[in-house]
């Protein structure tokens, strides 16, 4: 481990702050990292993964990116109270933390990343996966990040938390009952409820019939209409212990992906 060039518990401190604050800030950062290591070709290795390059044009106006200038934003504060973290870093253990916050597990965070300089480092428009399709179309998009389907699955997960906003991406609605909680309720949810089209929003969306209130992508459905895929949702269905587990390594590997000589930080005390 190596000790870092800036204070990381009171930076992970004043994150918790920021999400004890807005807890709809906890998933959105999560989707920040996401979507920013997403850009990532792992064969040509491309893409400018973990480098803060959505920052920049044309990777911030991505409609897939919509509505994450939101995090981005809200963290603007805490790269000027701690300059000598890398924006890279930043949106990392910030979505770190929010995992941990909302009750998910403890990632082993580790620093180093470098941000990219300017918008001449952004991947191509249309690598970002695209809820309105199914399995086909999401093992492409994961095979090309590097993941393998139980890996895919896990990281779909993240699905637990947070809530789709018709004015950022035409879908409306969570997916499960605590959209501030992390745990297996994704998988729980899709295996349990009786899901059926919800006639009142114009892209097709799923609904539970018994509450109407939960929402499923068709990129979601398709986790239990591939019978590999679904091996892996009544896996972490019935094992949230497995679940955290595989998320925490997956969401480690997708948030080092293109990077090198990142130095484990010191554990966090909790
Ligand atoms: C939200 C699609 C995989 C984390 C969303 C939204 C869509 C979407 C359409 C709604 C955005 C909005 O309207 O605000 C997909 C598709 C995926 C995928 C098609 C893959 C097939 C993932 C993965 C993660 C993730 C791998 C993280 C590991 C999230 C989170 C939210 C979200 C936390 C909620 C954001 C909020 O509440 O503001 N996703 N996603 N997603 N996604 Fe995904
Ligand atoms: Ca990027």
């Amino acid at each position: 481990t190596r000790e870092p060039p800036f204070d990381i518990a009171a930076l992970r401190s004043d994150v918790e702050d920021l999400i004890s604050d807005k807890l709809e800030l906890g998933p959105a950062l999560v989707r920040l990292a996401w979507h920013e290591a997403a850009s990532y070709d792992s064969t040509k290795k491309d893409g400018s993964p973990n480098s803060a390059s959505m920052r920049f044009k044309p990777e911030c106006m991505y409609a897939g990116n919509n509505g994450l200038d939101i995090p981005r934003a809200a963290l603007e504060p805490l790269k000027k109270k701690y300059p000598q973290i890398s924006y890279a870093d930043l949106w990392v253990l910030a979505s770190y933390v929010a995992i941990e916050y909302m009750g998910g597990p403890a990632i082993p965070y580790s620093w180093g990343r470098v941000d990219a300089k300017d918008g001449a480092a952004c991947g191509p428009d249309g690598r970002l996966p695209d809820g309105a399709q199914t399995q086909k179309h999401v093992r492409s998009v994961f095979t090309r990040l590097g993941f393998n389907d139980q890996e895919t699955v896990a990281l779909i997960g993240a699905h637990t938390c947070g809530e789709c906003h018709l004015k950022y991406s035409g879908f409306e609605g969570p997916w499960t009952h605590d959209k501030n909680g992390f745990d297996n309720s994704f998988f729980t949810e899709l295996l349990d409820e009786d899901w059926v089209v919800n006639g009142k929003i114009q892209q097709m969306q799923m609904m539970d019939r018994a509450t109407t209130r939960l929402m499923m992508l068709p990129s979601d459905m398709c986790l239990i209409l591939d019978p590999k895929y679904r091996t892996y949702v009544e896996l972490y269905a019935k094992d949230n212990d497995r679940f955290n587990s595989d998320f925490s390594k997956a969401f480690k590997k997708l948030t080092e992906l293109g990077t090198s000589n990142l130095h484990p930080a010191p554990a966090a005390e909790s």
